[in-house]
């Protein structure tokens, strides 16, 4: 496996893909890799002959009071990883490669980012719609891989792929979930023991929720707050949003129909986890 620190090099090593006739997939991640990334890394070696993983904390999807600076970090361990799960290269580059002196240009995409993590999170997806962007042109794959884990993330990368006529095919990856439901992250290793018990509420209040709606309940206030209840009954969890929402525009939904998504976002001590299921009626 190969690992370029710069743009030049990775630009180098796609030329070579298009002379060789390779196909080349994309997996963006901000590295402290779990079995999530790998998972995409995996569906993406199924599908094309090259699968590229770029591993960058991008600072510009991160607010000022967030965990940018003690965000886990471990490349070594990463690449182990990443090659264990048949990745040909690592685009692994600074900060100041991927934003230099003088930067200006960034990616905004509209309404889709107002509602559930864009919200709570104000110039968040402006960093990673932007910090994709420059990925695609970089790497200028066939296809790039996304995880369900970080739904919205999906709808607004495919909205933008869209609207900017990027030449590539979004795959969306299932979330990958421990054991015992708590779908993984790199956030959960900030969470101690006790904590991390009450992370499990997460996922037993979205299949709370689904299934109300399988028992027929439509009123999507009633199921948010069953939803909400089941979160409140585990110590030191403060919600910031629950959400029964148009699978599609992401807006909120009175009646339960077609494709929507349970959407959540929870803080356990000074965690904030995100957690979401679509389901269909
Ligand atoms: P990161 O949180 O590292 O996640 C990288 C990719 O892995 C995302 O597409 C995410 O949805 C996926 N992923 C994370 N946990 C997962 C899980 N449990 N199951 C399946 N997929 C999972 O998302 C980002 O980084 C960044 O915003 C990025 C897109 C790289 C832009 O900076």
């Amino acid at each position: 496996m190969r690992l370029f620190k710069t743009i030049a090099e990775i630009r180098a090593f796609r030329q070579e893909c298009y002379r060789q006739g390779k196909t080349v997939a994309l997996v963006p991640t901000m590295g402290y890799l779990h079995e999530g990334h790998l998972s995409l890394a995996r569906a993406a070696r199924k599908d094309c002959d090259v699968v590229v993983m770029s591993i960058f904390v991008n600072p510009t999807q991160f607010g000022p009071n967030e965990d940018f600076e003690r965000y886990p970090r471990d490349l070594d361990r990463d690449l182990r990883l990443a090659e264990e799960a048949g990745v040909e290269a690592v685009f692994a580059p600074e900060v100041k490669e991927m934003y230099p002196p003088g930067y200006a240009t960034y990616v905004e995409v509209e309404r889709l980012t107002e509602h559930l993590c864009g919200r709570s999170r104000p110039g968040h997806f402006r960093g990673v719609a932007t910090v994709v962007s420059k990925l695609f042109n970089i790497v200028q794959p066939d296809k790039a891989y996304f995880g369900q884990k970080d739904y919205q993330q999906s709808v607004v990368i495919r909205r933008m792929v869209a609207d900017l006529n990027f030449p590539l095919e979004i795959v969306v990856v299932p979330t990958v979930r421990d054991a015992d439901g708590l779908a993984l992250s790199s956030r959960n290793k900030y969470l101690s023991p006790l904590e991390r018990r009450s992370a499990l509420s997460l996922y037993r209040a979205l299949l709370k929720g689904e299934a109300l709606i399988r028992e027929g309940e439509r009123r999507a206030g009633v199921v948010r707050r069953a939803m909400e209840e089941v979160i409140l009954a585990s110590p030191g969890t403060k919600i910031d949003y629950v959400a029964v929402s148009d699978a599609e525009t992401l807006e909120p939904l009175e009646e339960i129909k077609g494709k929507a998504v349970l959407a959540l976002a929870v803080w356990v001590g000074s965690t904030r986890l995100i957690d979401n299921l679509l389901v269909e009626v």
